[in-house]
């Protein structure tokens, strides 16, 4: 298994080009199960996720080229797949592809949507929490499907296909806002999702369902009126850019210090934890196509935060928040209010010498003058990328175990680095 080597201590400056969004990329790949025709999506991000539910998808007999390739492991950044459901050939999503990934669970609503039943495994995913899917299922229903759970499969039915109707989630969820919204573009009339995640991932799902025929109202808030078509075009749409990467990334220079410009993404896209990232003592300044993050030795101010939806600060950067608060200039206080179980990063953090005291939801940090480098374990995609933050900002040698967590999410993450002049480098295993 791959393990990371980081030697800490280095200033990082220069220029990151940031990726297509990984959390966007999924949903509209499977958006090509709803239309006979070609779909293309440009800026698609080179991750095991993008790669692992390509395979789904073709499993079900979505034709998929990209540029003219085959999909493989060995493809360059922000490719431009193809991908086109002439015929579904395969309405079951096995429990072997489907517990890898929980956002493979996404095909119950368009596949259902288009071939009136389908069998999908329940999912399975990142350790962290316990992540039913009853908002899922509960929003399929009130579109007319019947549900049964059958040896750990959800089986679906729609004889007369989903018929359109209000929906209105009692807890705001990502996944099922992404599940129904793609279910409704193919449900008979009108669908209002009420209380739907404001999450920019779903704003341009939205959009390309848009491009696809689709009529659809208050995009970008927290109720979505969507009017379903009989049948769906093709469309062409380019992944908008990765604002948990772009904020990985900023917190990575705000740890280390640095003079970094962040290319091809949107400071808006993630107002709110630039803003907490300023509170820090952080310059951060807009630029033509992105944002540039500075921060000079000066210490660093402890910050607390609440994770919360959308336009809140997100709960995918909680972990890499909460590496660089280890080094704040006293103590600063994180509360985790989406998953349950999301702090696993915390004994990785205290291997390094963090002072970090975790009670229920809440984690208090006490910052430390230095983190020393040590074995460290990843443990789900965030995490990961928590413990390569402070590996950089670490005395000696950091190595990060298990990585395949990172390459699930983050393109080329040693490369970006080390093009900033990070010590960073990638111990194949055998
Ligand atoms: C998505 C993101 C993930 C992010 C999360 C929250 C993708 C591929 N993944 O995950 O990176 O951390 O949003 O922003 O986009 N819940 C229920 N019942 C359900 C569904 C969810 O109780 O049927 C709960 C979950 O357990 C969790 C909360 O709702 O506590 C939010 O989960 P959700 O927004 O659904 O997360 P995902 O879509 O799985």
């Amino acid at each position: 298994m791959d393990r990371i080597k980081i030697v800490g201590g280095n200033r990082l400056e220069g220029s990151i080009p940031i990726s297509g969004a990984k959390n966007a990329a999924l949903p509209l790949l499977i958006a090509s199960l709803l239309t006979a025709d070609r779909l293309t999506l440009k800026n698609v991000p080179n991750l095991a996720d993008v790669n692992l539910l390509a395979r789904i998808l073709r499993n079900h007999g979505v034709d998929l080229a990209v540029d003219g390739k085959r999909p493989g492991p060995k493809q360059h950044i922000g490719e431009t797949f193809h991908l086109t459901a002439r015929d579904i050939v395969d309405t079951t999503a096995p429990y072997e592809l489907v517990s890898r990934m929980r956002a493979s669970f996404w095909v119950l609503g368009p596949l259902l949507a288009r071939m009136h039943k389908t069998r999908v495994s329940l999912p399975g995913g990142c350790a962290i929490g316990t992540r039913p899917v009853d908002l899922h299922l509960d929003g399929l229903k009130a579109l007319g499907a019947n549900i049964e759970i059958e040896n750990g499969y959800v089986v679906a039915t729609a004889p007369g296909g989903l018929v359109g109707n209000r929906v209105v989630f009692p807890k705001v969820s990502v996944g099922a806002t992404h599940n129904v919204l793609l279910a409704s573009a193919l449900a008979k009339g009108e669908t209002i999702i009420e209380n739907a995640a404001r999450e920019p991932e779903i704003g341009d799902v939205a959009e390309c369902l848009v491009k696809m025929g689709v009529e659809i109202e208050g995009i970008g808030s927290s109720t979505l009126k969507i009017q379903g078509r009989d049948r769906l075009e093709g469309a062409v749409h380019a992944v908008l850019p990765d604002r948990i990467e772009t904020g990985t990334f900023a917190m990575a220079v705000a740890a280390t210090g640095g003079d970094v410009t962040l290319t091809d993404t949107r400071p808006d896209l993630l107002q709110n934890a630039l803003d907490i990232l300023a509170k820090t003592g952080t310059e951060i300044s807009r630029t033509h196509n992105g944002l540039r993050v500075v921060r000079n030795s000066a210490s660093m101010n402890p910050v607390s935060v609440e994770t919360q939806p959308f336009p809140g600060f997100p709960t995918d950067l909680q972990a890499q928040f909460m590496a660089l608060m280890t080094r704040a200039a006293g103590t600063s206080v994180i509360r985790e209010t989406i998953f349950e179980n999301r702090f696993m990063h915390v004994q990785e953090l205290a291997r390094l010498g963090a002072e970090i005291h975790q009670h229920g939801d809440t984690a208090t940090i006490t910052g430390v003058e230095h983190l020393h480098g040590a074995q460290v374990m990843a443990t789900d995609l965030r995490a990961s990328v928590s413990l390569v933050i402070a590996g950089l900002m670490a005395e000696g040698e950091t190595i990060i175990n298990r990585v395949y967590h990172l390459d699930r999410g983050f393109e080329q993450l040693e490369e970006k680095l080390t093009r900033c002049g990070a010590n960073i480098e990638r111990l194949s295993g055998d």
